[in-house]
């Protein structure tokens, strides 16, 4: 079994990107889950804290990460920027260095975006690259998924309506599986 970790970049019980993978459980392939994981309870970073120990919400996502075979990544945009929820979690994942290499480095990645505008987290997305690179990770740059109108590609029970973004999401789950698969070795 391949086991992809997507982590929601957005604590809104709503999050068009939560829902976004919701919407990607039922369309993986045989062979392929997809467990995800929100941000709640993860603290703003504070060095003073790490060193009086780790907050059990980032010990617990990082035994997630540490455990899965890819990591996909859910971002919202804001002010065409990464969401500081988000990077402040993965601030706190990339601590101590000590754990570092069995957390990020060679663990392969993508990124998918929601948002209720024109452009589907396009900038977010594009300011991911350079973190992801500091973190030693194995992106995966064989397609791109930017959600735009999400309000208008979820029903109001959070569903995903849209059959266009449904096959997107789709091609998009299928070709990162296989690199994650393929990275896995086999
Ligand atoms: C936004 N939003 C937004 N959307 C976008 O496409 N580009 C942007 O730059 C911004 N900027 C922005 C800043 C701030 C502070 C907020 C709160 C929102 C709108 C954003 O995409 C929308 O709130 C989404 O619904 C957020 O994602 P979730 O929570 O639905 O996953």
């Amino acid at each position: 079994m391949t086991k992809i970790l997507g982590i929601s970049g957005s604590l809104r019980a709503q999050s068009f990107n939560t829902l976004l993978l919701k919407a990607a459980i039922p369309l993986l392939a045989d062979g392929v889950e997809l467990e995800i994981a929100t941000l709640h309870g993860i603290p703003l970073y504070d060095g003073d804290v790490e060193a009086t120990g780790f907050p059990q919400a980032v010990l617990d996502l990082k035994t997630r990460i540490v455990v899965c075979d890819g990591l996909l990544l859910a971002t919202p945009e804001y002010n065409n920027g990464i969401p500081g929820v988000f990077k402040n979690a993965i601030d706190w994942l990339s601590r101590p260095s000590a754990d570092h290499p069995k957390v990020f480095p060679n663990r392969p990645v993508a990124i998918i975006g929601a948002s209720p505008g024109g452009f589907g987290t396009v900038l977010a997305q594009a300011h991911w690259l350079p973190v992801l690179r500091a973190l030693g990770t194995q992106p995966w740059f064989g397609g791109r998924l930017m959600v735009s109108s999400a309000h208008k590609v979820f029903n109001e029970n959070g569903e995903l309506v849209d059959e266009v973004v449904r096959k997107q999401l789709r091609d998009f789950l299928h070709g990162f599986s296989q690199f994650v698969q393929m990275e896995q070795g086999g």
